[in-house]
């Protein structure tokens, strides 16, 4: 992908051919989708969370007769419909195919998908991500059944913080009550490079689906004040009669959080898709070492190709006494402390905790709270003589609003936030 580049497509009815019922999600999408994911003749398949079918009826005619997909729904009544469908449309010189009733987080399981030695072309993953409680691990898991050079096209509901949506499951969250959908962690694209790259795929595409109104897309602007209107019309039914007025009342807070400028909340709705590619010559775990100047912290951390972000904000400017703090992400699993007689763990802010050596003062990591899988090792703490530049993937700028104003950005053409959520890039 040319670094920071999001393309966008706008949706236009036009584009809808073959919409032939109301059980896909991908719909008016799918022909853009199936453009991005650009199946080749001969093509082996996994559609995951394949709902009614949709990537299949689309895929097929470019897949043709040597091809081969199986889709793959965690309900029953998906499946049905995807093979009655399938039924009443197929056509000559279609690939062959199957629609399984199983849970996608779970794939070992399948006898069908044992035979994963030589892999898969490509995985698709229309809209079912954001439903999945442990993104992160599923596309971790989801890697082994991806041949070298395969690719991963998923796509996902364009981020916005003030989706009502967002702000219910916010609320869910709050009430401890398990919510159907776990988007909250998609901030923008960002969010996806860094889960791809984690999972050691490299991103060639990153497009926004813009939607016409006619399909709901568009932004709409609401007013502060109607947090509770916007609750009645879309989510009473969804709380148990002893935990609405609870639910309402917590939502009014979110909603009110969700406002930009403290009197209007923002609604976009699009889709947001990434394409990304499997190495043909994946990287495995890189063993680093680091630690801190004196030597009473040092750590090893056995690291994927990983991104790194600069973050410019006021926090890691007063703690590092430079114009930001380099963080290289990692899951908090990958990292050993050898020696951490002099670690020591201070909180700046109630979000996250960052660790030091209170010998010699060297900050050593950053962790947030609501990501304890994940830990931000300072770049500066690592070895120079362990760095691999293919552990090198992405890197962002991130809290630009809080910037040093003596401090010019050199023109490395990443992208760069003026925080660390969808609140607007900054040039
Ligand atoms: C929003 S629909 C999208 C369906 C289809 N891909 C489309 O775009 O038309 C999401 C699908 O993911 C399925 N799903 C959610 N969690 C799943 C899981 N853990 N395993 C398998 N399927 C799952 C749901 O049953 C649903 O059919
Ligand atoms: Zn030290
Ligand atoms: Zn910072």
């Amino acid at each position: 992908m040319t670094q920071g580049t999001t393309e966008e497509i706008q949706i236009v009815p036009d584009h809808i051919h073959s919409w032939t019922d109301g059980g896909s999600t991908l719909y008016p999408l799918s022909e853009t989708f199936i453009s991005i994911v650009d199946p080749k003749p001969g093509e082996y398949i996994l559609d995951l969370g394949c709902g009614n079918g949709e990537v299949y009826f689309h895929a097929a005619p470019r897949l043709g007769p040597r091809g081969l997909m199986i889709g793959i729904d965690i309900k029953d009544s998906n499946i049905a419909e995807a093979r009655s469908r399938l039924k009443k449309e197929v056509q000559k010189d279609w690939p062959g195919v199957e629609f399984l009733q199983h849970d996608i987080c779970d794939l070992g399981s399948l006898p069908l998908l044992r035979n994963e030695a030589e892999g898969w072309d490509v995985i698709t993953v229309a809209s079912a991500l954001a439903l999945l409680q442990e993104p992160e691990k599923a596309v971790r898991h989801w890697m082994h059944y991806l041949r070298p050079g395969g690719r991963l096209v998923f796509g996902v509901p364009q981020p916005c913080s003030g989706d009502r949506r967002i702000v219910a499951e916010r609320v869910s969250r709050r009430s401890g009550i398990q919510h159907r959908s776990n988007r909250d962690w998609i901030v923008n694209e960002n969010s996806l490079v860094r889960l791809l790259g984690c999972a050691g795929l490299i991103v060639d595409r990153m497009v926004v689906f813009k939607m016409h109104e006619k399909h709901g897309g568009g932004e709409r602007y609401h007013r502060v004040e109607d947090g509770e209107q916007v609750f009645e019309e879309s989510f009473t039914k969804h709380y148990a009669e002893e935990v609405r007025q609870k639910a309402k009342d917590l939502f009014k807070e979110e909603w009110k959080k969700a406002a930009e400028d403290g009197e209007r909340v923002r609604e976009v709705h699009g889709f947001l898709v990434a394409a990304a590619r499997k190495p043909a010559d994946p990287i495995g775990p890189i063993e680093l070492a680091g630690g801190c100047r004196c030597g009473k912290v040092r750590y090893t951390a056995s690291v994927s190709p990983s991104p790194i972000s600069y973050c410019h904000c006021q926090t890691c400017r007063k703690l590092s006494g430079g114009p930001y703090m380099p963080f290289i992400d990692v899951p908090s699993s990958a990292v050993k402390f050898a020696e951490s007689t002099a670690l020591r763990i201070y909180s700046a802010t109630e979000e996250a905790e960052r660790g030091f050596c209170c010998e010699c003062g060297s900050p050593i990591f950053m962790k947030y709270h609501n990501e304890p899988d994940r830990i931000g090792l300072l770049m500066g703490s690592v070895d120079d003589d362990r760095w691999d530049e293919k552990l090198h993937t992405q890197e962002a700028h991130i809290y630009l609003r809080e910037k040093a104003p003596w401090f010019k950005i050199p023109e490395d053409g990443w992208p760069r936030h003026a925080a660390m959520t969808d609140k607007g890039e900054v040039e």
